[in-house]
């Protein structure tokens, strides 16, 4: 991660993303019926509930509809990185603690995963690391200035494996096109999946986004950052597949 070009803070004055909401908030993304996610109840210990409730005032950045500048949130200027949908944590906090060059900001909608990261966070002193508790598209979209991030990580999205949830996937098009948007020249998109039809359909749409380019041919092989997890390395050994996908922004 350290040959990624350094964000640019200018924002693109070419954002047809923000265009399009301040035109036509009601369309796109922000009314979605069809989301990538349902918010379950999902049952917190009491020790995610304790950190989150100690660590979300110092390290939760709220959501609202303006750009977000993160200079003064992590009080440096460093490669920024987003990790979209980050579960319970554990593969961010092992990035963040072994790249204390860049900055994180990890979103996640679901609660005990909060939780868990902030546990993580605060166990491991990790300065790096801001967390959003939101719709990630929603804050790509209202809080990312154009042409900004260094890098952006999807691992394991859900798979929404019946063929008449595929609209759920996180990675469409028009989605992929505003994580393109949001990337600074030369910034990357890894993804990583273990659902080999869903690699395939994410090949397929990255590939066809006009603002970024393959770093393989096909398939990329897993970026040493990249820890294994523990449910990834169980598969692997009863012989699944995983696939990791990175692309960068062109040039301009
Ligand atoms: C299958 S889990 C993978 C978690 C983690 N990345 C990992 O590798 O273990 C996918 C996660 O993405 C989250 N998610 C799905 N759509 C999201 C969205 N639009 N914004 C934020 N989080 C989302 C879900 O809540 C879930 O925790």
């Amino acid at each position: 991660m350290s040959e990624t070009t350094p964000a640019s803070t200018e924002p693109d004055k070419r954002d047809r993303f923000s265009d399009e909401r301040i035109h036509d908030p009601e369309q796109r993304f922000s009314s979605r019926s069809i989301r990538s996610f349902v918010l379950r109840q999902g049952r917190m210990t009491v020790a995610q509930q304790r950190y989150l409730d100690e660590m979300m005032p110092l390290i939760g950045l709220p959501y609202r509809i303006a750009p977000l500048d993160l200079d003064p949130v992590f009080g440096r200027s460093a490669p920024r990185i987003v990790e979209i949908g980050f579960g319970m944590g554990e593969t961010t906090a092992r990035i963040a603690a072994a790249v204390p060059g860049s900055d994180f900001v990890a979103i996640e909608v679901h609660g005990p995963g909060v939780g868990n990261l902030c546990k993580l966070v605060a166990e491991a002193h990790l300065e790096n690391v801001r967390i959003m508790q939101h719709d990630a598209v929603e804050v790509l979209r209202d809080m990312i200035p154009a042409g900004t991030l260094a890098g952006v990580h999807v691992f394991f999205p859900d798979p929404w494996h019946k063929k008449r949830h595929h609209k759920r996937r996180i990675i469409q098009p028009d989605f992929v096109a505003l994580i393109a948007s949001r990337l600074a020249p030369g910034g990357y998109l890894h993804c990583a999946t273990d659902w080999e039809e869903y690699a395939h359909w994410m090949l397929e749409v990255l590939t066809a986004e006009p603002m970024l380019e393959n770093t393989a041919d096909g398939f990329a092989p897993r970026p040493d950052y990249r820890p294994l997890t523990k449910f990834e390395n169980r598969g692997l050994r009863l012989g699944h597949g995983v696939w990791d996908l990175v692309f960068r922004r062109r040039p301009q």
